[in-house]
């Protein structure tokens, strides 16, 4: 009788250390296994953006009061997002003042919706732990060129409780200051809302590209890059789309078909191919 050959064993290894490690995949909350299971409503005909993942991130399903709000998926080794994804909705409530964090990005076991860094120690959630697997406020403290940048903007959501829900901190990368106050918010307030004539409902992917840099002490990473995009469905037979890329040290955005976008970021994040909606969605 033959004998199983080399390449044989070597293949059931291969299959019993890749189920191993798939059974290691945690199922949780709202720090989802998959977008597109628990809240694929922010994306363009569900689904996701196909980008780089670094080596250890997390899905967050935004939940505040009770609802989704918006998608992130975020760097933890980093403490930045690496993109947030929602519909472009904007009201005229008032600018919330608190600022949030992730429980789950601690532990599945903690709540699924964002709450103060207060209310979360307050329970007696471990600091230590809190501060090891994200961005806290201190974090943004003594910064003087640089402040933080939403990349769900408040100013694109529709009233109080969803714009409360974007200040987390998981939605917010350090930005150069002269930028955020300056071109990149003009985009926000400005070109979106002539952009985004005659559409009927807007998807929005806003992401940053790490950079080499970090601030506090080299716990939160400064991008080197932000970058935005949008989908806008006109009727159900007509998409159009555009973007913005600017480099986060000066106060300027440059503006680029997604095509166009696409092919910069596959270059800025090293892989061969970016697709931030679906492809439904015109490149130019
Ligand atoms: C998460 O919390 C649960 C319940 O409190 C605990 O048993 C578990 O060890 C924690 N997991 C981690 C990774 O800390
Ligand atoms: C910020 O600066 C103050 C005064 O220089 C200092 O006491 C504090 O430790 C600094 N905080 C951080 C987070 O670096």
């Amino acid at each position: 009788t033959p004998t199983p050959s080399r390449p044989f064993h070597t293949m059931l290894l291969l299959i019993f250390l890749l189920s191993v490690s798939w059974s290691n995949l945690p199922t949780n909350g709202e720090v989802v296994d998959s977008f597109e299971e628990t809240c694929p409503q922010f994306f363009l005909r569900e689904t996701p953006p196909v980008i780089r993942h670094p080596p250890r991130s997390a899905r967050i399903c935004q939940r505040y009061q009770n609802l989704y709000r918006f998608a992130t998926l975020y760097d933890k080794d980093n403490r930045v997002p690496v993109y947030s994804a929602y519909i472009y909705n904007p009201g005229t409530a008032k600018r919330p003042k608190k600022w949030m964090i992730e429980p789950q990005l601690i532990n599945s076991s903690y709540q699924p919706e964002m709450e103060t860094e207060g209310e979360f120690l307050n329970q007696k959630g471990p600091k230590e732990a809190l501060k090891d697997s994200q961005a806290i406020l201190q974090d943004y403290k003594n910064l003087t060129d640089y402040n933080r940048g939403h990349l769900n903007p408040n100013g694109h959501q529709p009233d109080y409780a969803a714009k409360s829900s974007t200040f987390t901190l998981t939605n917010i990368v350090p930005q150069f200051i002269k930028l955020n106050g300056g071109a990149w918010n003009n985009y926000e307030q400005t070109t979106m809302i002539q952009m985004t004539r005659g559409c009927q409902e807007t998807f929005a992917v806003v992401g940053a590209v790490p950079g080499d840099t970090y601030i506090s002490g080299g716990r939160v990473n400064r991008p080197s890059h932000l970058w935005s995009a949008a989908c806008c469905v006109i009727d159900n037979n007509h998409l159009r789309s555009w973007a913005i890329l600017a480099r986060n040290d000066q106060n300027v955005v440059e503006k680029f078909t997604l095509g166009q976008l696409e092919n910069r970021l596959a270059r800025l994040y090293n892989v061969n191919h970016v697709s931030l909606f679906h492809g439904d969605c015109p490149r130019q």
